[in-house]
């Protein structure tokens, strides 16, 4: 039905109306990009009026979005409505934790409520589509946009992937409560050389096809209606000009139908990277190679209409874009009521009691306990002196974390102010900020600045810690040192935060540190003195409430880190799948592959984090020791809570390849559940492996599974388990 009705409309196209779909502007008002050059306010509304805009990006709100709307249905000629875009990453107002922090929860259901809540309050306010999720796979924590995605591992972000469409599309695009969905960015753009933002990807067709693709075909079979290009070259082409990934492999070969937004003048960077000496030839590429709308590159507009009529570019690849983009307007709804996502009940919808109760159940289950020495955690609501300590403790900004949408500056539950909501007496709690943190505004066009010259506040905080039974220090980053264009070389505390937590240690060796950070931390010191560390990340409108639920044990706390700790920056990229190498043992010499400085393993693991209670795992089953290409290998364990509280327990379960016609990685996460357990209660945990689970995309440049001997591990984090064998026959 949909598609007779897009090819009824494209039929009564002109091939400028055609391309008019497939170019999107910002509104001027709010931008997530270099400004746009030259063009006026006025030109930008003259050319939607004239039916050369087919959708806008950053325009939000009931009112802006119905006007800007009412330009394109009432003034052009076929009044095809506009699709508006946006980034809504972790929520439209009501912030949920940044999505590496939701990966934390290592509950697919997490994810699926943070996008659906977003997609509720997106759908009320106008706009019909999100630029999430970001599914690209990162392993090194120097990378910004770490904080975005769901960290290193391929099968988690496949999950996580998945369960952020469900939620932001759900069932039915044309619905009050959905919105199309954009995995971006396609692709391999988190592999950026040492981690810094838009330099160039490098990788091979083994780590492409293995590791970063599978979560986009995750997405894609999901349902995602679009994608969009990364900003990066692979191998010196661009991906917004490349034909490989674009046609053959997403188009052709997954059967994507929904369309591809370029990134931020991707298409114009061809000309940057090299590729194209004009920005003619710019969209020749990116047309040919796939890419179907143009977001503010300001390439199709004026010469797709010429190259078509020049014979180098086929006219049937423009009705191929606009079909895809129609076809997302009319599921949508957007013919049926142009102006149904700006008549929702805004005000009432949006970051409502019930939206802010789901962030706090999302953000508690993001938390992950990194270290509990002597039981020092849970703290006590009653009769404990509790020092809140930590520019960061009081903070009510930056728990909102980047990449925040409409979130309202200083609208979250401190840290300070969920102690203080937690504990029986009020007057049990006292604050001292120590040094002030960040020393200007993080605004777009500076870089964040950190006091670096004034200690002043460190003395305050020791006196204050010598009188408390237990410090709770806030330490971290604020949320504009990650996310876009913010990469780092040193990934260490900034400003003064090493010199009080060490000044303050010396004074109380009660310390729980509270770490908000948007990406993994090189926290050495800390982990080996202090002993409590709670990694809270940016856990959006609600942080204070739900730190302080773990730490008064409300919530026995379950998130598992999604990515590698380092023990120092020069490990980066550091990750748990990696190959063997030729020398990985220690012979006594020199000559195998180390650092003369540092060891190989990372300070925490991924998968690592700890609970109040104890998981005892024992039982290890295999339902056979071979398998062949068509049967299921059934995996079962036994899980106990040996402890003392309830608590949940992220069962995981890793397989090695252990001979390979190319090198395989020394283990791969293959399957994992979440499990809640009484005191005293175990469950019974079970796992299917296929051939299917098996398969690797090789050298021959086929997805298939050798034969062979595996290990497998069942386990509560990525360096220990229970250990299998099997065989593939
Ligand atoms: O969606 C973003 C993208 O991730 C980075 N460049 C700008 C886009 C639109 O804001």
């Amino acid at each position: 039905d949909i598609d007779k009705k897009v090819e009824d409309l494209l039929s009564k196209m002109t091939l400028d109306e055609k391309i008019g779909q497939l170019n999107q502007y910002t509104a001027r008002w709010e931008m997530t990009g270099p400004a746009p050059a030259g063009s006026s306010e006025q030109q930008l509304l003259d050319e939607i009026k004239s039916g050369k805009v087919g959708s806008m990006l950053n325009v939000t709100g009931a009112d802006a979005t119905m006007k800007a709307q009412k330009l394109a249905v009432e003034n052009t000629r076929l009044g095809i409505p506009l699709i508006f875009g946006y980034d809504v990453i972790h929520g439209y107002k009501t912030m949920f934790p940044i999505p590496l922090a939701t990966a934390a929860s290592w509950d697919p259901s997490a994810a699926e409520l943070s996008a659906h809540v977003a997609a509720v309050e997106t759908a009320a306010s106008g706009v019909h589509w999100t630029f999430a999720p970001m599914v690209d796979i990162s392993r090194d924590a120097r990378w910004g946009r770490v904080m975005e995605g769901a960290g290193e591992d391929t099968y988690l972000g496949e999950k996580m992937a998945a369960a952020q469409v469900r939620g932001f599309q759900g069932n039915d695009l044309n619905s009050d409560n959905t919105i199309a969905a954009c995995a971006k960015h396609f692709a391999a753009y988190g592999f950026a050389e040492a981690g810094r933002d838009y330099n160039t990807v490098d990788i091979s067709e083994y780590t492409l096809q293995n590791v970063v693709l599978p979560p986009f075909k995750a997405a894609v079979d999901a349902g995602v209606a679009t994608l969009m290009n990364s900003f990066n070259v692979i191998g010196g082409v661009p991906s917004t000009a490349n034909p490989h990934l674009l046609r053959d492999m997403l188009k052709d070969g997954w059967g994507f139908e929904g369309f591809v937004v370029s990134d931020w003048n991707s298409i114009g960077e061809i000309k940057n990277h090299g590729v194209a000496p004009d920005l003619k030839e710019a969209a020749r590429l990116a047309m040919n190679a796939g890419s179907d709308m143009d977001m503010e590159g300001y390439a199709y507009v004026p010469y797709l209409k010429e190259l078509v009529e020049e014979g180098l570019v086929d006219e049937a690849l423009i009705d191929d874009a606009a079909r895809r983009v129609l076809r997302v307007k009319f599921e949508l709804g957007l013919f049926d009521d142009p102006y149904k996502y700006s008549k929702l009940d805004e005000k009432g919808l949006v970051m409502n009691a019930e939206n802010l109760a789901a962030a706090r159940e999302v953000a508690k289950k993001s938390i992950v306990l990194l270290k509990n020495e002597a039981g020092l955690l849970p703290l006590k609501k009653e009769g404990q002196k509790i020092a809140v300590i930590g520019d960061l403790a009081d903070d009510k900004d930056s728990p909102l974390g980047s990449w925040r949408a409409q979130a309202i500056t200083g609208s979250a539950v401190s840290l300070l102010e969920g102690v203080e909501n937690a504990v029986t007496d009020k007057s049990s709690v006292v604050f001292e900020q120590g040094p002030v943190f960040v020393a200007n505004d993080p605004v777009f066009t500076q870089h964040l600045k950190y006091n670096e010259t004034d200690p002043s506040g460190i003395d305050k905080a020791v006196e204050l810690a010598k009188k408390m039974d237990v410090v709770v220090m806030a330490l971290g980053e604020n949320c504009f040192q990650t996310g876009e264009g913010r990469s780092q070389t040193d990934i260490t505390l900034k400003g003064y935060q090493q010199q009080l937590l060490e000044a303050v240690y010396a004074v109380n060796k009660n310390v729980v540190v509270v770490l908000m950070n948007g990406r993994p931390l090189v926290i050495d010191w800390m982990a080996e003195h202090v002993p409590a560390i709670v990694e809270a990340w940016h856990l959006g409108s609600e942080a204070g409430n739900a730190i302080a639920d773990v730490l008064f044990g409300d919530y026995n706390p379950s998130g598992k880190l999604p990515m590698s700790f380092p023990r120092s920056v020069g490990q980066c990229p550091i990750y748990y799948n990696h190959f063997s190498t030729g020398r990985a043992d220690d012979t006594g010499t020199v000559f195998w592959s180390h650092y003369t400085d540092e060891s190989n393993t990372p300070l925490y693991p991924f998968g690592y984090g700890l609970s109040y209670t104890t998981f005892d795992y024992s039982d290890l089953k295999l339902s056979a020791n071979e398998i062949t290409g068509d049967q299921k290998l059934k995996v079962s364990v036994s899980v106990k809570n040996i402890g003392g509280v309830e608590g949940e327990e992220v069962v995981q379960l890793y397989v090695q390849d252990l001979y390979g016609s190319i090198a395989r990685p020394v283990k791969e996460l293959k399957g994992f559940e979440k499990i809640a357990l009484k005191a005293g209660e175990s469950k019974t945990v079970e796992f299917e492996i296929s051939a299917a689970d098996l398969a690797f995309f090789g050298a021959d440049k086929t997805w298939k599974a050798e034969a062979g001997d595996f290990n497998l591990w069942v386990g509560t984090n990525s360096q220990t388990g229970l250990k299998g064998q099997f065989k593939l026959k």
